[in-house]
């Protein structure tokens, strides 16, 4: 029979590299518990309807990548990314009822229908961060600060801040206004998904990857368009505060004009993390965190007027990117009796007595110690405790490193007395 494979653009997280992972996520984690965020589940499936007016029928996430099929008579989706989860979840539980801002994170899988490559999978995880219900320019500073030391915690070289004002809705249809204005006459060299772009999103022109556009972007009378285009008060005031915040905190940053995401629901500062460490082979791939203010979306999916600023790390890139060394294993030990009884009761034992340690019983029947010797070893145990019934009942259990071959006899209370293993 021909063996089955897993889906294209999936991995089976396993070993080491799970080890890694889960390393990070507790890291993780534990930082933001401290800084008081609260964790969320929200579910993995969605009505589709959430991401298209969360996220915007004209992104290529919505467009183009999202897993979508239909039970019964509704059309579910695989969440391509967490915020509009999170925002719907804020206003089905009330938590717009809670003292504010919410502060909340959230991680876990997230579909999206993309080409696979080093650092880009179909299934690929998120750790995200959401603070609703304050308008504050310092909540954006804030979590910039949070994204910049969590990359530092976890060792990562040569992190880059990007940071742009996309405006307020109002304002933004007057950039795209002038920038199609701009273009009108250029459409000819431009690709086709650039000349369905410049009608329906010609934000999103600005992240074309095809060579020709790119070269087009970058010319100055693009450029010169792009780094001078007045943005009214309502967005350049408060993008001019988070950033003086920002100075103040120490921590550099690179105004990116062409800096646009690929989700509309951007209002004012958006932002992304880059690390340039060429040792991780991401290359394009390198953004391991994106962001922004969202001031509208919970208006858009039926909440009360709220203001919120997020942003959401790529758990892969982000292992991918981190330097932590290795990471030494708990010590292991296995417990040996003739006796697999005998063998679970004392394993119980010793994990109570020796809680950092992992214990394991030998479950064979009957099975010869020199046997049981041997599986202990490929199991990579440091330790094994020999416990035969006989030795129970004497009250002398033999305690032997595996690495040194030593061996000690001990009593049970000696064998669970703390600093033994
Ligand atoms: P995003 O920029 O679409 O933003 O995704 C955030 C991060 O997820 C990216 O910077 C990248 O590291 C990772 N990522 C995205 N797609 C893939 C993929 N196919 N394979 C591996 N990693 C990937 C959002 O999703 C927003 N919800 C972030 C946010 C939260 N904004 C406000 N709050």
């Amino acid at each position: 029979v021909q063996p089955l494979q897993r889906v294209k653009g999936t991995v089976d997280l396993l070993g080491e590299e799970l080890r890694q992972f889960a390393h990070v996520e507790t890291l993780l984690t534990q930082a933001l518990l401290a800084e008081g965020y609260q964790a969320l589940r929200p579910p993995l499936l969605e009505y589709t309807d959430l991401f298209a007016r969360g996220v915007g029928e004209d992104t290529d996430i919505v467009g183009k990548e999202m897993f979508t099929f239909t039970r019964g008579d509704r059309q579910l989706t695989l969440r391509p990314e967490g915020t509009a989860g999170v925002v719907r979840a804020y206003i089905e539980n009330g938590m717009h009822r809670w003292p504010k801002p919410v502060k909340v994170f959230y991680l876990g899988p997230m579909f999206r229908y993309e080409r696979p490559q080093k650092g880009r999978q179909r299934q690929f995880h998120q750790l995200g961060v959401e603070v609703l219900g304050t308008d504050d320019p310092a909540a954006d500073a804030g979590v910039m600060l949070t994204a910049w030391n969590l990359l530092h915690t976890l060792g990562v070289q040569g992190v880059q801040l990007h940071v742009n004002n996309v405006g307020t809705p109002e304002d933004r249809q007057r950039f795209k206004a002038d920038f199609k204005a701009l273009l009108a006459d250029d459409l000819a060299v431009l690709c086709d998904d650039c000349r369905r772009r410049y009608e329906t999103n010609p934000l999103r022109m600005l992240d074309c990857k095809v060579p020709t556009c790119e070269a087009h972007y970058a010319s100055p009378k693009v450029q010169h368009f792009l780094a001078n285009f007045a943005w009214e008060p309502a967005s350049a005031e408060p993008y001019a505060q988070t950033l003086a915040i920002l100075t103040a905190l120490g921590i550099p940053y690179t105004q990116n004009p062409k800096l646009v995401r690929g989700l509309d629901y951007y209002t004012r500062t958006v932002f992304e993390l880059t690390s340039t460490d060429p040792a991780s082979g991401l290359g394009a791939q390198s953004t391991v965190c994106g962001g922004g203010r969202y001031n509208n979306l919970v208006e858009t999916l039926g909440g009360p007027e709220t203001p919120a600023v997020g942003f959401a790390f790529g758990l892969e890139r982000l292992v991918t990117l981190a330097n932590l060394g290795t990471l030494t294993p708990p010590p292991k030990v296995r417990v040996l009796s003739d006796d697999p009884a005998v063998a679970m009761r004392l394993a119980g034992q010793l994990r109570e007595a020796h809680p950092t340690v992992v214990v394991e019983a030998d479950w064979s029947t009957g099975k010869a110690l020199g046997k049981q010797l041997k599986q202990a070893q490929q199991a990579q145990a440091s330790h094994v405790v020999l416990a035969q019934q006989a030795d129970v009942e004497a009250d002398s259990l033999t305690l032997k490193t595996m690495t040194t071959g030593d061996q000690v006899k001990l009593t049970l209370n000696e064998l669970l007395a703390q600093g033994c293993i």
